[in-house]
């Protein structure tokens, strides 16, 4: 008996998985809310036409080896795809698709909740509440920075990082930004300024990453860049880990070298340097930018839509290597 022809490599919203069956597109979903290893996802995936995965879902040469000659697109639920091999799935005839602009405001929210958590020290405040070390009020108790008026650093002007400068007009800031391209609506929105990675490393307050990870962007930020940002900088990482290298962050902390750093992702997820662990500088989120419900709903029937739209041989929605003209 052939198998289902799709894969969905671990439980996700319900709204993704209604919609494959109404299109009458069966499917396996992998029960267990953890990545699949690799052995397993080998296995699960041969002889499929599509998979919805995840961005611990490595998908590789040897992963489409395994699945045969009929994978025919990999939708991922995330707005990154650096977990897919792009070039091995174009040169394959795979197509890969995203879910691009459903997630940019829940992102740019956690963003700026890491923000505030990381100049306000909420989590070094809740740790001391919960331990029953809270004496009362102290005129120097937990002292943080203020926010208002100062310089906002935006790493990557796509929809998230011009989403997170948007959201900084409430509190009057300057926003600089380093972008292959230049940004006009964040220009006129934001009357943010365009300048090379060096300026917003030294003259930001808050300096806030929102690249994809590419080649160019991995440890973009490494300890030469620590050392060129101010003693008391807030670097906030809600995108990839790998864009900065996890050792010198951590390093630079501990002497510090920046003030603090807000981060929702690793350089290997799960996995977090200790020395970030331990750091009462650091606040550290488990990987939450577009987790809530409805946004989670929309990336789910998202990605349903792009594997229903490319098994039926059309060309999906949000299709990432577009090279890939007929699927
Ligand atoms: C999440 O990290 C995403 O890329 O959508």
């Amino acid at each position: 008996m052939s198998p289902a022809p799709i894969l969905v490599t671990r439980p996700i919203p319900e709204a993704g998985l209604e919609r494959l069956q109404r299109a009458g597109l069966a499917f396996v979903a992998h029960p267990h809310d953890r990545a699949l290893d690799r052995p397993a996802l080998k296995r699960l995936i041969r002889g499929r036409r599509g998979v919805l995965a995840t961005l611990h879902d490595v998908m590789d040469a040897e992963v489409f080896e395994s699945a045969g000659p009929d994978l025919r697109v990999v939708a991922n639920l995330a707005v990154g795809h650096n977990n897919i091999d792009l070039a091995e799935a174009t040169r394959r005839g795979i197509a890969v698709t995203n879910t691009p602009d459903v997630l940019t405001d829940a992102t740019a929210d956690l963003t700026w909740a890491l923000i505030l958590a990381t100049a306000r020290r909420l989590g070094e405040g809740e740790r001391m509440v919960r331990a029953g070390r809270f004496e009362g009020w102290s005129p120097t108790l937990l002292l943080g920075a203020d926010l208002h008026g100062r310089t906002l650093g935006i790493v990557g002007a796509g929809q998230i990082g011009s989403a997170v400068a948007r959201r900084s007009r409430g509190w009057e800031m300057r926003v600089l930004y380093t972008s292959r391209s230049r940004s006009e609506s964040l220009e006129s929105v934001c009357d943010a300024q365009q300048v090379p990675l060096e300026a917003l490393c030294r003259e930001s307050d808050v300096i806030s990453v929102h690249v994809p990870l590419t080649d160019e962007t991995r440890h973009l930020f490494g300890a030469d860049e620590f050392a060129r940002m101010k003693a008391d900088a807030l670097f906030i990482n809600t995108s990839r880990g790998p864009v900065h290298d996890e050792g010198a962050l951590a390093a630079a902390l501990r002497e510090g070298v920046i003030g603090g750093a807000g981060l929702d992702v690793f350089e290997n997820e799960p996995a977090i340097h200790p020395d970030l662990i331990r750091s009462d500088r650091a606040v550290i989120l488990p990987h939450l930018g577009s987790a809530t419900r409805r946004t989670r709903e929309r990336m789910a029937t998202m990605a349903a839509d792009n594997l229903i739209a490319a098994l039926a041989g059309g060309r999906p929605p949000h299709l990432v290597n577009t090279e890939v003209a007929a699927v």
